[in-house]
């Protein structure tokens, strides 16, 4: 079997119920499982919250009896300002054949927005076909909401972000550029082949979320369109038909709709309505900065970028935070909550379970978690997981 093989015979984060997970007795009946990771710290703060993140792994490994191997990219500002490439096409030809990627951040003061963005984020998202961006919304206890009487078991959604299409694609142009006439047009691309792969993923990890217990008094197993269909009478229309159609496969499943600007509204004011919410490319963008903000800010909000067939990328939602670069002072949990996303997803489910566990003996402790306000510094946060990790049955 050739590695590409191999990786598409790899079951996706989202697992269906009944299809098990590699568990550390397996793995130590057989060969020791070994993982290759890309690692791309980026910029900014980027390479010191990865350095937290690797440092739990490496710590989740060791414990599960599995092995990690890193494979370092220097892709960020610094190099594009010294080389003026942002993603040469030999690392993306690496990056095809690794296990997962580990991202930092990308964006650097110095460079014009977008170029970083667009020429590295996006192009991976793109090129590896990464369909789905996952974004876990959960409270963790001791973590302060700014949402009045809202607790951990109200807050624990997820998000499925459709990841390559809508007004991401860079479809559009200019007419009369500079004059008084100007148009500036910029497309959302929606392909029925494209809804429908991210819509049949939403309701498949709906239902395996659903195996595990929810909350007490919380409605699981329901699966939320977020869009505007009464605006965008074309695209929106092709995701409801499509989202009414894929629903018939999974009769276990309440479905819903919403529509963006009142799914802003819900969010806020009845978070505990959502389990998983699945939406266009831009708007998962904007609700799962509101989504971060409810669960406790960019210190702890963590996502994936997921290929089911291919390679996976798995990175804090927050910036490079130029401000704080150097400083010792950011939050490496988002890191570390995405490092967890990242073992879960290439079946090191026991692994990910107990670094999230550790994650959530850690949030008790943290005076907050905005960076320069968690009483800890960022090596000190990455070694009290690790502690309570070691600690953990
Ligand atoms: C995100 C970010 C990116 C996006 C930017 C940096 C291009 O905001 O991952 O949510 O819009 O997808
Ligand atoms: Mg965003």
């Amino acid at each position: 079997m050739n590695r590409r093989t191999e990786r598409r015979a790899r079951p996706p984060a989202a697992r269906p119920p009944g299809r098990r997970a590699a568990s550390s007795r397996d793995t130590a009946r057989t060969a020791r499982q070994t993982y290759r990771i890309a690692v791309l710290p980026g910029d900014g703060t980027g390479p010191e919250v990865m350095r937290e993140g690797r440092k739990v792994l490496e710590a989740a490994a060791q414990l599960e009896g599995f092995a990690l191997t890193w494979q370092d990219y220097d892709l960020g500002g610094e190099r594009y300002l010294r080389t003026k490439e942002t993603l040469p096409d030999s690392a993306l030809d690496e990056l095809r054949q690794v296990d997962a990627i580990y991202l930092g951040a990308i964006g650097h003061p110095d460079v014009a927005p977008g170029i970083l963005e667009r020429g590295i984020l996006l192009r991976l998202r793109f090129e590896l076909d990464q369909y789905i961006n996952l974004r876990p919304v959960k409270l963790y206890p001791g973590v302060w909401t700014p949402l009045k009487d809202k607790g951990p078991e109200d807050i624990d959604f997820v998000v499925v972000r459709e990841n390559t299409e809508g007004l991401y694609t860079g479809v559009g142009g200019f007419l009369r550029k500079g004059t008084p006439n100007e148009v500036a047009l910029q497309t959302s691309v929606n392909t029925r082949k494209g809804v429908e792969r991210c819509i049949r993923y939403a309701f498949a990890y709906t239902r395996a979320r659903a195996a595990r217990p929810p909350a007490p008094g919380r409605a699981g197993k329901k699966l939320t369109f977020c869009g505007k269909t009464n605006v965008l009478t074309y695209a929106h229309d092709l995701w409801q038909r499509v989202f009414a159609e894929v629903a018939k496969d999974y009769p276990d499943i309440t479905t819903d709709y919403t529509h963006v600007d009142a799914c802003c509204m819900w969010m806020v004011k009845n978070p505990e309505w959502f389990d998983v919410i699945v939406t266009d490319n831009m708007f998962g963008d904007i609700i799962t900065d509101l989504g971060a903000m409810i669960q406790g800010g960019m210190g702890i909000a963590a996502g994936g970028n997921i290929n089911p067939q291919g390679v996976s990328m798995f990175e804090p939602i927050g910036g490079s935070a130029p401000k704080y670069t150097g400083k010792h002072v950011i939050n490496p949990l988002a890191c570390i909550c995405a490092g967890a996303m990242l073992l879960e997803h290439v079946g090191q489910r026991q692994a990910s379970a107990r670094v999230e566990q550790a994650v959530m003996r850690v949030t008790t402790r943290l005076k907050s978690l905005a960076a320069g306000k968690m009483g800890y510094s960022t090596n000190e946060v990455g070694d009290l997981v690790v502690k309570y990790l070691r600690e953990s049955p």
